[in-house]
């Protein structure tokens, strides 16, 4: 049994674990960084500290088992990204409070090699100013959690006026694809990436997926 409900302050420890632990398709982050605390604060802290009205969680046997974050206005999580988390994270790693390792500059080196050659499908913010993500922890997977937080988040932005939403995935992100094609989103762009070369077996593609609410 689960219960999905808004976020509370409380939770933001447990949502930033399930958010570590659920980074690499679905498994922890560890592959590819080398401290989970920095990709929490570069990640999740947008959702968490200046949008929480929009996330939801899951509670299984009293715990945070999953959870949606969403934000309706993409720009403004880009602004405040460049304003203040990322001046944030990199004040950190200036401080020593981050481990920055070798995995951690290889992955940074692959992200900015993924900008350049423009493998990140690009999203009309005009159709889709709404964005989400969601994780549910692995053993309480395949019984309709995931479903049931995207619907919870969907019919807020539907209330809230958030004409349109789109989700940045793989290919290899089956079950997300299945459930975002089933609850309607559909395929807006698909690109090779070679980010995960050498810690995911054969080739991935990022999808970008959207659906209009305003209807
Ligand atoms: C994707 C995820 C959030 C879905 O949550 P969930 O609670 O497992 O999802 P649900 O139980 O509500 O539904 C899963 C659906 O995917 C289907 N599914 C499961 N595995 C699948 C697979 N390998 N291929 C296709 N569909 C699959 C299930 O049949 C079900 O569909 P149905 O409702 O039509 O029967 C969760 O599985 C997860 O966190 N996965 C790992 C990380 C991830 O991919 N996150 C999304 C990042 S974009």
């Amino acid at each position: 049994m689960y219960q999905v409900r808004p976020y509370r302050p409380q939770d933001r420890e447990a949502v930033w674990t399930l958010v570590a632990n659920t980074a690499f398709f679905g498994a922890p982050v560890e592959p590819f960084l080398d401290d989970r605390a920095l990709f929490c604060a570069a990640f999740a802290a947008y959702y968490t500290d200046y949008e929480p009205a929009r996330l939801w969680v899951a509670e299984a046997s009293g715990a945070v088992a999953g959870y949606v974050m969403g934000c309706g206005d993409s720009r403004r999580r880009t602004r405040i990204f460049s304003a203040r988390i990322l001046p944030a994270v990199l004040r950190g790693v200036l401080q020593g409070r981050y481990h920055v390792g070798r995995k951690t500059l290889r992955f940074g080196l692959r992200l900015l090699q993924e900008l350049l050659e423009r493998a990140v499908p690009t999203v009309p913010l005009e159709c889709f100013p709404g964005h989400l993500h969601v994780n549910v922890a692995a053993p309480v997977r395949g019984r309709g959690i995931g479903r049931t937080l995207l619907e919870t988040c969907l019919a807020q932005f539907w209330a809230t006026g958030v004409s349109g939403v789109y989700v940045m995935t793989t290919d290899h992100n089956r079950a997300a694809c299945h459930l975002y094609e089933t609850l309607g989103f559909r395929l807006l762009e698909a690109r090779q990436t070679r980010l995960w070369r050498g810690l995911v077996a054969g080739k991935v593609q990022n999808r970008a997926y959207g659906i209009r609410l305003d209807w």
